[in-house]
């Protein structure tokens, strides 16, 4: 209820109806890549399915991020998931938001951020911010209901690829990964 709640008073950046299912955040998880040493952001975390997800596939709770842009969803991830490190605050402005020695060494980038619907100066400024704390082999999964790539890779200098559909999502939704062309 609350997530809709949240959808009605700002549609645009809630971007869902329903959260996503428990089956979509594994998929997420098991396409995590991240050195020990290294840390995993997730951005638009919503009421925390793939939160919950990331820390059961074994991501420590201190080398998570969960960045989130509304206060009542904030306070709920907070409430439910009292180990995670909830951030409240914009994902274009991720490198301020970020604990220290984070910036530069996250390994996996996971967006439920509803990219497809941005224009496109605000998708190119949110993939600059992002790559912006991601080292050079670094991974950006994002998530989608759209059949076709959620990003225009080839103008953000990024190659995409498919890691897989969720049938058990409402709508069925598909992971993709990226990485910095070439
Ligand atoms: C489609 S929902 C996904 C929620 C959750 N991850 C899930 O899968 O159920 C998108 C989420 O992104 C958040 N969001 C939208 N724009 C954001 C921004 N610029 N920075 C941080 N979070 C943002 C919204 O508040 C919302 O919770």
């Amino acid at each position: 209820m609350l997530f809709l709640r949240r959808w009605i008073a700002n549609p645009g950046k809630v971007g869902a109806v329903l959260p996503s299912s428990a089956a979509l955040g594994r998929l997420v998880a098991r396409n995590v890549a991240r050195r020990p040493d290294q840390w995993v952001v997730e951005l638009g975390a919503g009421t925390g399915t793939v939160t919950r997800a990331l820390l059961g596939s074994g991501i420590p709770a201190d080398r998570l991020v969960v960045v989130e842009i509304d206060p009542d969803l904030c306070a709920f991830l907070r409430r439910e998931l009292p180990g995670a490190r909830v951030v409240q605050g914009d994902a274009t402005a991720l490198r301020a938001l970020l604990p220290e020695g984070a910036a530069g060494n996250v390994g996996t980038m996971v967006s439920g951020i509803p990219m497809l619907t941005l224009p496109p100066d605000l998708q190119r400024r949110m993939i600059d911010a992002w790559l912006d704390v991601m080292p050079p082999d670094g991974r950006l999964l994002q998530y989608t209901y759209s059949l076709l790539s959620p990003l225009p890779a080839g103008r953000l200098g990024l190659e995409g690829r498919r890691c897989g559909i969720v049938m058990r999502n409402l709508p069925p939704a598909w992971v993709w990964s990226y990485r910095r062309a070439g």
